[in-house]
């Protein structure tokens, strides 16, 4: 593997972490976004999903790309399906970012999007993320401020995953052929409710934060009236519906497999964030 690796959402969540691991191990990255902005040790690209002439530029020189979709956009297959067929062109390896839980049924976008993937030829492998530890100081960051964080989890659990173990476990799978073709759960080590959550959340942060489990309508209001807008406001309640389920809580060790490392639990992932989320 001599090419370039190309990453989207480059400056985002997971990117960040993400190219840390593969400059650390050599590897020459394109950090793609819509700024084009040059991170640590790596060439930045401009790339947009929805303007198809960032493309070429953007995967020039590339043999692997990591693919994810930023946060944001509800129009899943519309702006992923181009960017796979422009891979499977170049016969470049895509590691995507798909969602947990998409494998339950075809129909959902983000499973027509592996689907695709799966039947295009080129090299690919697959990581489906359950719900980010991150989230805590991003989306849910609103609520700790206030002292609770509403959502229409119910009582259901989750086995929320650090952002630094996704990153992680696609820079290895970006450096090996070893995986080639398969599907990862991508989990932490143990599943809590949003409750429990509050709980360890308050004692990293020394302050008190509370659950309030919240209906579709009341948590779609609040995220509105803070300014997200209504139609991704409504697909995140949607996927609340799993969480409630029970469906979110399951564990894997796909994160122990491919980078040998135990993934954080949400205890460490609040201690090593607790400066982010009380400021
Ligand atoms: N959060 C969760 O709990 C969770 C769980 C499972 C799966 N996921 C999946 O993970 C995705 C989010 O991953 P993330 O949090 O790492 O992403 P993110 O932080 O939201 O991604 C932001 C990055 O994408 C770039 N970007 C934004 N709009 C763009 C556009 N139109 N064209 C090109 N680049 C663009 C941004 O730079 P510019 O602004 O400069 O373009 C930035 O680099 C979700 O959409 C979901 O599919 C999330």
């Amino acid at each position: 593997m001599a090419g370039k690796i190309l990453v989207l959402g480059a400056t985002g969540n997971v990117g960040t972490p993400l190219i840390k691991a593969l400059v650390a191990k050599g590897e020459t990255v394109k950090a793609a976004s819509r700024s084009g902005k040059a991170v640590a040790g790596t060439e930045g690209v401009a790339f947009d999903y929805a303007d198809k002439a960032t493309f070429g530029p953007a995967f020039e020189g590339v043999d692997r790309a990591y693919v994810m979709l930023p946060a944001g956009y509800v129009n899943i297959t519309e702006l992923l399906l181009p960017v796979i067929e422009a891979a499977a062109a170049r016969k470049v390896k895509v590691v995507f970012q798909s969602v947990f839980g998409v494998d339950a049924d075809d129909s959902i976008p983000y499973r027509q999007v592996e689907i695709a993937l799966e039947k295009s030829g080129t090299p690919y492998v697959i990581l489906r993320p359950n719900w980010f530890a991150d989230n805590f100081q991003t989306y849910w960051k609103a609520g700790i401020d206030h002292g609770a964080i509403a959502v229409p989890a119910g009582e259901g659990k989750s086995s929320f995953v650090d952002t630094r173990d996704i990153a992680a476990s696609a820079a290895a799978l970006l450096t090996t052929t070893q995986f080639d073709g398969k599907a990862f759960n991508l989990t932490g080590p143990e599943a809590y409710s949003y409750g429990e959550a509050a709980r360890i959340l308050s004692e990293a942060i020394g302050k008190p934060v509370a659950y309030e489990a919240v209906d579709d309508a009341t948590f779609v209001g609040i995220l509105t009236s803070a300014g997200v807008p209504a139609d991704y406001a409504n697909f995140l309640a949607a996927i609340f519906y799993p969480v409630r389920q029970g469906w979110t809580a399951a564990v894997s060790d796909a994160v122990e497999v491919l980078t040998g490392q135990a993934p954080r639990s949400l205890v460490t992932y609040a201690r090593d964030n607790a400066a982010a989320l009380k400021a």
